[in-house]
Parts: C-alpha cells; sequence; structure tokens
C-alpha cells in the first residue's frame, strides 16, 4: 500500500514528460494517489496528451492563474472529478524573456509583473480557488529556488522565487483563520536545485 493510498491531489505545470510536475503526479500515482491535472493556454492539449502517459491517464483542468474566469470554475470542476482534494501542487512558473539572463537592470516593470504575478501570486491565487473543495486535511506544496542569493542569469525570477517563499509564509499565517473551519492545512515550499531549467520557468 503506498503512502498517499487514498489522496486526492491537484497537480498544476505538466507540460511536458520532461516537466517535474509529470514526476511528482507519476510518483503520486505510484504512491496510491488519484490525480488531476491543469493545462495551460496552448500548452492545454499538450498537458491532455502527457497525461495519457501517466500510469492512470487522469483529467485535465484548463487553468492560467491569471484568469479570474478559470479560477471561478477551478472548485466546480474539481468537485465534479474527485469530490474534495488532500493535496495542491503549485509547479507554475513564467517570466519573459527580457526578465531573465543577465537583463535585470533594464527589464520593464510589466514584465517583472508577469514574473511575479505568474510565478508567486499564483500560490495564493490557486489556493483560496481551492479552498471549498479542499478535505479535512490539506497540504500545499510549491517549488522554489534558493531566494536568498542572487543568481546571475536567474534576475527576475530569482525575486519571483523569493516572493513565493514569502507568499507560502504568509498564506500560512491566514490559514490560522481558516482553521477554525476545523480543517488543517500544511503548507511548504521545497527547494530545488536546479536541473534541467527551461528558459522561462
Ligand atoms: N527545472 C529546475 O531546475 C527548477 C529548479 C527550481 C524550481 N523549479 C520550479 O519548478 C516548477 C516547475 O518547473 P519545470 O522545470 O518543471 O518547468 P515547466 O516549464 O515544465 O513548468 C512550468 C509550468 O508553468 C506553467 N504555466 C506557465 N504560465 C502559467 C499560467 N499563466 N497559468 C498556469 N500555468 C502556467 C506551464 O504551462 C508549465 O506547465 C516551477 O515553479 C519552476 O520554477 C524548477
Amino acid at each position: 500500500m503506498g503512502i498517499l493510498e487514498g489522496k486526492k491531489i491537484l497537480v498544476t505545470g505538466v507540460l511536458t514528460d520532461a516537466s517535474i510536475a509529470f514526476h511528482i503526479a507519476r510518483l503520486a500515482q505510484e504512491q496510491g494517489a488519484e490525480v488531476i491535472l491543469t493545462g495551460f493556454g496552448r500548452g492545454l492539449s499538450l498537458t491532455t496528451r502527457i497525461a495519457a502517459r501517466l500510469p492512470h491517464p487522469c483529467p485535465v483542468i484548463e487553468l492560467d492563474v491569471t484568469n479570474e474566469e478559470h479560477l471561478q470554475k477551478l472548485a466546480p470542476q474539481i468537485k465534479e472529478h474527485l469530490g474534495q482534494i488532500d493535496g495542491i501542487v503549485h509547479a507554475i512558473a513564467f517570466a519573459p524573456e527580457t526578465a531573465l539572463g543577465g537583463n535585470f537592470l533594464n527589464t520593464e516593470w510589466q514584465d517583472v509583473a508577469t514574473a511575479v504575478q505568474v510565478s508567486a501570486f499564483s500560490l495564493k491565487s490557486l489556493t483560496v480557488a481551492c479552498k471549498s473543495v479542499f478535505g479535512p486535511s490539506v497540504s500545499v506544496v510549491g517549488l522554489d529556488f534558493d531566494g536568498q542569493q542572487a543568481f546571475p542569469i536567474y534576475d527576475w525570477m530569482g525575486v519571483a522565487k523569493a516572493a513565493l517563499e514569502a507568499t507560502m509564509r504568509y498564506l500560512a499565517e491566514k490559514y490560522r483563520d481558516w482553521e477554525t473551519d476545523r480543517k488543517s492545512t500544511r503548507l511548504n515550499s521545497s527547494h530545488l536545485k536546479l536541473s534541467r531549467m527551461p528558459s522561462s520557468a
């Protein structure tokens, strides 16, 4: 019996079978979890194809974390497929090219804003959007990168990752109020070492 037997988990950020989230979803299923994925924009059809390569093909919900309508429809769609969830994996990040690669001093605010909204603010958007389908004990996990140091080409994505860490801490603090709903919630960010970093994440 796997350690996630009977758990239901929403996994975001699966784009290809090289996506970290793909392997999280695969392992979660191997450990007995029921998984649902989200897919974004033009990548949605790719995510749908990749979902079929998991040990147990699973549904894919369309979600652009900057789209209020998608966020509002998320919980009802989760409810339809899984009822409620026990975990969320936030594996979403994006920065425009101008915000990476050594251009730190010249990046326009709009591009910085995009990086921070998609990569950090989205943790709040996603977590709040799912609150109504939380099971009695929920874990939210974000994928982090060392926010304590400045790396030469990570630039505004590095700033967005530091914001993701801070967002995690603030959400944990806000969750104290949510605990009064008799739900226990854990928030963790997982520091990853650089593996194969797509240019935009
Ligand atoms: N690859 C690494 O070495 C590394 C290191 C540290 C942290 N991370 C983090 O791990 C996570 C996954 O990255 P990855 O390396 O698997 O890359 P990836 O490109 O496969 O994953 C990024 C995902 O973000 C999604 N996304 C982008 N904009 C979105 C939006 N507006 N709405 C919804 N989804 C959106 C993409 O569709 C994609 O699925 C990211 O948070 C990344 O910063 C990766």
